[in-house]
């Protein structure tokens, strides 16, 4: 198996998860964060894993983007999906379902919510206010599922 991992993040999560996911999918994996390249060539990859986080009900325009133009190069790849989020456990399974079209989902061997981390530091001033409106809560908080990474590449692998 060659794969290579596609992802966008705002603020960390999604990559930490993208790294994570290479750790255990073994060398010759790669990333990729498509907010700094647009359009890497998928040639060479029996199997793509898409990642990205959620802002305000959506996962990164860039990721959107990317699946719309590559529709054909993924129809022979095996898939992995999935997202970095807030939302509690339904929710953030129903924001993991829209952020992808259905087609991918449905032949997706491996689609998950794969951690929440905010790094309040990190946030612009908006980020900030929204954050604290929505959630009451200010500082850091969240982390990677580690259980569910683990997970994911078994069923991905199966
Ligand atoms: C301003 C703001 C808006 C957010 N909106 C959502 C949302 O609509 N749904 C959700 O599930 N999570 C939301 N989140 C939580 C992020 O998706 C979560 O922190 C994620 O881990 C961030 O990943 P990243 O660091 O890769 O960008 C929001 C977080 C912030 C700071």
């Amino acid at each position: 198996m060659k794969a290579i991992i596609l992802y966008t993040s705002r603020h960390g999560c999604a990559e930490q998860a993208a790294l994570a996911l290479r750790s255990r999918l073994g060398e010759g994996t790669e990333t990729v964060n498509l907010m700094h390249n647009y359009s890497p060539s998928l040639a060479g990859f029996d199997t793509v894993i898409l990642g990205g986080s959620i802002y305000y009900g959506k996962i990164q325009k860039q990721m959107s983007e990317f699946i719309d133009r590559e529709q054909s190069g993924l129809a022979d790849k095996r898939i992995g999906l999935y997202i970095c989020a807030g939302e509690s456990e339904d929710k953030a399974g129903l924001e993991l379902l829209r952020s992808f079209p259905e087609s991918l989902c449905l032949k997706a061997k491996a689609a998950e919510v794969l951690g929440n981390e905010v790094k309040f530091s990190k946030l612009s001033l908006a980020e900030r206010l929204v954050y604290r409106a929505v959630t009451g809560k200010s500082g850091d908080r969240g982390r990677l599922y580690t259980n569910r990474i683990e997970n994911f590449v078994f069923k991905l692998l199966r």
